[in-house]
């Protein structure tokens, strides 16, 4: 038997905020990130509709990017004393993720980090608030999906909360909140997006529903990642449905080891200045496992499927796998993100030296490897790779050179 589990209600287009004037409720807390929501005049509209639905209205704002545990329990104590009966997370990947971590510890004050993280194992969530997520980028997708990624500072690690009682009870995907993202943002959310969509596709775990939205959205994201990024608002709004309905596909077929070494790489250098950012490091790895897995005979057919989609040329799997590389690193190119971490600069951009220095890379090799096949995203990838594999992979990342093992 499979699962397949969404959000009872989305609502999208244009004027989908619109939608929290028919909540019924009585006390909401709108758990939000930096400022960009604020400055938008969003928060102002969330309150508002709110009131209108007869709702007292709390804010939790200033989540940070890759939220950390402390936050998290930061949030709930301020849930515990306001007692809301909805929680409203509006922002990026990083507060909604935040906000579904709080909801936890919110109704089961006695819950540590470490129960949260047991995979698929929390009890039984809306005995004390019901839960609305509204995306202002796109690619993350946590609107619809039963993720969230908190980081461990201490550990330099994030970990993936994974259970469909995180899944939130309604999702607004409203385009004109990605209006206003700047085109790095809109590059690596994008670069995510595809990445949940193509793992999605050839996880272990994809079945006939979770394959139809992941093929539509990566024919959605051909059609409009590029233009999005150089402005072209319709294409914007295109990518605000493309990337949910990935979330859609990877929520329920999960995803793999791209994730996996995403997840393990993303902060365990920020003592060396800077995190890899989530979308990047997908973007940059992707190419890599598509040419590991590959050797999987079922997940070669997969990719080769996928490039058919992308009317790539290929005589045969092997070609279009090749192709499906190229087309990946194309997008790469267009969309200014380096193709390794030895070339990963400031802010994300391509340099001719990394902000990881290479002696750092080598020390912590097989302890990042080592986690990333602990990783809960490494169960549902089509192949399964040794800490040896790991470790070779890890270095095709780091150097970019060519996978052939
Ligand atoms: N839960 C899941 O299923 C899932 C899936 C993939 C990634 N993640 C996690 O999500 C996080 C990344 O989320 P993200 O990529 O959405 O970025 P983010 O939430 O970290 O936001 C990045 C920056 O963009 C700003 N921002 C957000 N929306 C904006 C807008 N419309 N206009 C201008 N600025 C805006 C934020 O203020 C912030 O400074 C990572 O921690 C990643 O690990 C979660
Ligand atoms: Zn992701």
């Amino acid at each position: 038997m499979a699962r397949f589990t969404l959000p009872r209600d989305v609502y999208h287009g244009k004027g989908a905020l619109e939608a929290l004037k028919t909540f019924e409720g009585k006390r909401a807390m709108v758990c939000s990130g930096g400022s960009s929501m604020r400055k938008g005049g969003f928060l102002q509209k969330v309150e508002d509709y709110l009131k209108e639905a007869g709702m007292e209205v709390e804010f939790f704002e200033g989540i940070e990017s890759d939220p950390s545990v402390e936050t998290v329990m930061k949030g709930a104590e301020a849930m515990s004393k306001f007692q809301p009966d909805w929680i409203v997370a509006i922002g990026g990947g990083s507060p909604i993720d935040a906000a579904k971590a709080m909801w936890i510890k919110y109704e089961y004050p006695e819950t540590t980090f470490e129960d949260m993280c047991k995979v698929f194992g929390l009890p039984k969530l809306r005995t004390k608030a019901k839960f609305c997520a509204i995306s202002s980028t796109s690619g993350t997708a946590t609107e619809v999906t039963a993720f969230s990624i908190i980081t461990d500072y201490q550990k330099g690690i994030k970990y993936p909360i994974a259970d469909f009682e995180i899944t939130p009870d309604v999702a607004i995907v409203d385009p004109e909140l990605a209006h206003t993202m700047p085109k790095k943002l809109v590059a690596h959310t994008g670069m995510d997006a595809i990445t949940h969509a193509i793992e999605a596709y050839v996880s272990t775990a994809n079945c006939d529903y979770t394959d139809a939205l992941a093929i539509h959205s990566i024919e959605m994201i051909d059609e409009s990642l590029v233009s999005s990024y150089n402005e072209d608002m319709n294409a914007r709004d295109e990518m605000h449905n493309a990337q949910c309905l990935a979330g859609m596909a990877f929520s329920n077929a999960l995803l793999g080891i791209v994730h996996s070494m995403a997840h393990k790489t993303g902060a365990i250098f920020a003592d060396h200045g800077a995190h890899i950012i989530h979308g990047a490091a997908n973007a940059m790895y992707l190419p890599k496992v598509i040419a590991f897995n590959a050797r999987d005979a079922v997940a070669k057919k997969r990719y080769g499927v996928i490039a058919d989609y992308l009317h790539l040329d290929g005589a045969n799997d092997d070609a279009k796998v090749d192709a499906l590389i190229k087309y990946v690193r194309k997008l790469n190119d267009d969309l200014n993100i380096p193709h390794s971490i030895n070339r990963y600069g400031a802010n994300g951009l391509p340099a001719d030296t990394g902000f990881v220095p290479e002696g750092i890379f080598l020390e912590r090799l097989s302890g990042i490897a080592a986690n990333a096949i602990l990783d809960a995203c490494t169960g549902s990838n089509p192949r399964q790779p040794s800490q040896e594999e790991m470790e070779m992979l890890l270095k095709c990342c780091y150097y970019d050179t060519e996978v052939d093992f």
